[in-house]
């Protein structure tokens, strides 16, 4: 096919091919254990799929209603309830979406005009910024540093003006692995009380948390909740990133605006997967497993670690562990992860990726999502590597 003629002007000029697609394809290429994409390396459960079997069969293949089937939402205010005590009226205050992706895209598209500034904290996900970006809005960068990247949320303070309009948070955290503690969103909340800005928290790992720790929705926080609006994703949860679901939560008059700009975006989501996951949440041991379960795979994989030239970062949440290689060499962090899976048959993601302007501090990112004997392979080739 001849390449367009015409003149073409990018709105994402800076957007070329992510490192996830780079480093899984070199991954495959190579043959090496792929510890990079953040996706979990083991089976959906049977019975989920059993359900979505089940949900086909009953003819369930037709369009849902816009803002999720009624039992699925009624299912996720439930669980609001008796997770972070607050009530969510289905009706009105709940969105299924296609992933958290799609909820995130959705929320800024709704409320970033032209010149509205939108507070990141970075290393972050990296559908933040051009998601901003094609709404119009600015990115104002806050650059957290390893170890503990701790929010200063004095530092937040200043950065605050009448053109701020968004602020958002994840927690735990991709890809630090961090996560935000009470006195976090006591700060925030007393930075916004009296503000219009909207807080949009990506809490995508709500589950995935570690060492007794209570996951701080903001949805805790009654004031905070008043203002946000909470991501969240079956993908994540459930073992199936593939299916792209997800939700969006939030008051009424803010879930009004987003959802008119997801009736537009993909209208409304699978509705066979909508019914199987309504009644797999029935069953609360469900998500409840997956802090024991998470954190058994990161003690293992940090008990694997032991030993080697690699230094291990604090890991309170999400299925990531960053690793410090300063020990071995002072190459960047994009051309190490590159001969680190070239030749030692690992792949990871330089943090470096994360933030809007790269800063290297000798760390990457690795997917501890994966079965025992992977971790295993990964940490054998990894303890090779002397310093
Ligand atoms: C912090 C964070 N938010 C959102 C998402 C997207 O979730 P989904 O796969 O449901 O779109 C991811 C996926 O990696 C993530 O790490």
């Amino acid at each position: 096919m001849p390449l367009y003629n015409g003149n073409i002007k990018s709105k994402l000029p800076k957007v070329g091919t992510t490192i996830f697609a780079i480093m899984s394809g070199l991954a495959t290429e190579v043959g090496a254990i792929n510890l990079s994409q953040g996706f979990p390396g083991f089976d959906v459960s049977p019975e989920l799929i059993n359900l979505v079997d089940k949900y086909m069969k009953k003819g369930l293949n037709q369009y849902a209603p816009m803002p999720g089937v009624p039992i699925l939402r009624n299912r996720l205010a439930e669980k609001m309830e008796k997770l972070y005590s607050i009530q969510y009226n289905p009706e009105t205050e709940i969105t299924i979406t296609a992933g958290g992706t799609q909820a995130l895209f959705a929320a800024i598209t709704a409320f970033i005009h032209e010149g509205d500034e939108v507070i990141i904290f970075e290393p972050c996900y990296d559908s933040y910024v051009p998601a901003i970006e094609l709404a119009g809005g600015i990115p104002i960068h806050v650059h957290l540093n390893p170890p503990t990247y701790q929010i200063d949320w004095s530092e937040v303070k200043k950065l605050i003006n009448h053109k701020t309009k968004m602020i958002m948070i994840n927690t735990p955290q991709n890809p630090t692995g961090t996560i935000l503690n009470a006195n976090d969103l006591i700060q925030l909340e007393k930075l916004t009380s009296g503000s219009d800005i909207i807080i949009l928290s990506d809490e995508v790992y709500e589950h995935i948390i570690f060492d007794g720790h209570e996951h701080q929705s903001v949805a805790r926080f009654p004031k905070l909740a008043e203002r946000s609006l909470i991501v969240y994703s079956f993908g994540k949860t459930f073992h199936a990133t593939g299916w792209k679901a997800g939700y969006c939560i939030g008051p009424e008059n803010l879930m009004k605006e987003f959802r008119k700009v997801h009736q537009f975006m993909v209208f409304s989501v699978n509705t066979p997967l909508q019914h199987a996951l309504a009644e797999y949440l029935e069953n609360e041991s469900n998500y409840l497993v997956l802090p024991t379960f998470y954190q058994e795979k990161r003690d293992y994989f940090q008990q694997l670690i032991k030993g080697s030239a690699f230094k291990i970062l604090p890991c309170s949440g999400s299925y990531f562990q960053l690793l410090d290689y300063s020990c071995i060499t002072d190459e960047k962090d994009t051309e190490y992860a590159i001969r680190l899976t070239k030749e030692h048959s690992v792949a990871s993601i330089p943090v470096s990726v994360f933030y809007n302007t790269p800063i290297d501090h000798k760390l990457l990112r690795f997917c501890f999502a994966k079965e025992n004997d992977q971790l295993e392979k990964a940490a054998e080739y990894l303890h090779k590597i002397k310093p």
